[in-house]
C-alpha cells in the first residue's frame, strides 16, 4: 500500500488543509509540511522495523495526526490561555506538555483512531509527555524528533541566509 492510499482522506480534508496556514519550526514550515514529513519518516522506520502492513498503516496516520491540536500555539490567543496558569501549574498546560493529548482527542472526532495510535499521538512528546507505552508510539516519537530536527537546522540556516541579505541591502 503506497503512502497516499494510506493518508488521502486525511490530507484532503479541510481541516488538515488548515494546517497550510499554521507556522511551525521556523523558516517557511507549516505544520501541514511537519505532519506529512513526520508520517512519511515514520512509514520508512515502520518498514525498516518489519512492523506488520497493518501497522504500518496505523502508525503512518498516527503521525499524519500528531500535531492536530487545531490552534496556533505562537498566537497571542494561545499566550494568553497559559498566562491564566501560575507556577508548576503554568509549565504543565505549555503547548509542549499538553498538545499531544489535544491532537489525539482532536483526531479522534473527525477519524477514526485504535487505542494504540491514540496513546502514541498522547506520548509523541516524550519526555515531556507520557512514556511511550507501544511500537507505534516508539516509532511516532522517533519520527517527530528526527523530522523536527532537520527543520530546526533549515530554519536556522533560512535566518541567516536572510540576514545577510538584508545586509547586502
Ligand atoms: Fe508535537
Ligand atoms: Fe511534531
Amino acid at each position: 500500500m503506497s503512502f497516499l492510499e494510506m493518508t488521502e482522506d486525511i490530507i484532503n480534508h479541510p481541516l488538515f488543509l488548515e494546517m497550510q496556514e499554521m507556522p511551525h519550526h521556523g523558516g517557511e514550515n507549516s505544520l501541514y509540511i511537519h505532519s506529512v514529513d513526520t508520517a512519511k519518516c515514520a512509514c520508512k522506520l515502520a518498514k525498516a522495523f518489519h512492523m506488520r502492513e497493518d501497522r504500518v498503516r496505523a502508525v503512518t496516520r498516527a503521525a499524519l495526526l500528531h500535531d492536530f491540536f487545531g490552534y496556533d500555539w505562537q498566537s497571542d490567543r494561545h499566550r494568553r490561555f497559559t498566562k491564566r496558569y501560575t507556577g508548576w501549574r503554568r509549565v504543565t498546560h505549555m503547548h509542549a506538555f499538553i498538545h499531544g493529548a489535544h491532537a489525539a482527542h482532536r483526531a479522534g472526532r473527525f477519524f477514526e483512531l485504535d487505542a494504540r495510535q491514540r496513546a502514541a499521538i498522547t506520548s509523541h512528546m516524550f519526555p515531556l509527555a507520557p512514556f511511550p507505552t507501544n511500537s507505534e508510539a516508539w516509532v511516532l516519537t522517533l519520527a517527530d524528533k528526527w523530522v523536527a530536527s532537520k527543520e530546526v537546522s533549515a530554519a536556522v540556516g533560512w535566518q541567516v541566509r536572510n540576514f545577510y541579505q538584508n545586509l547586502r541591502k
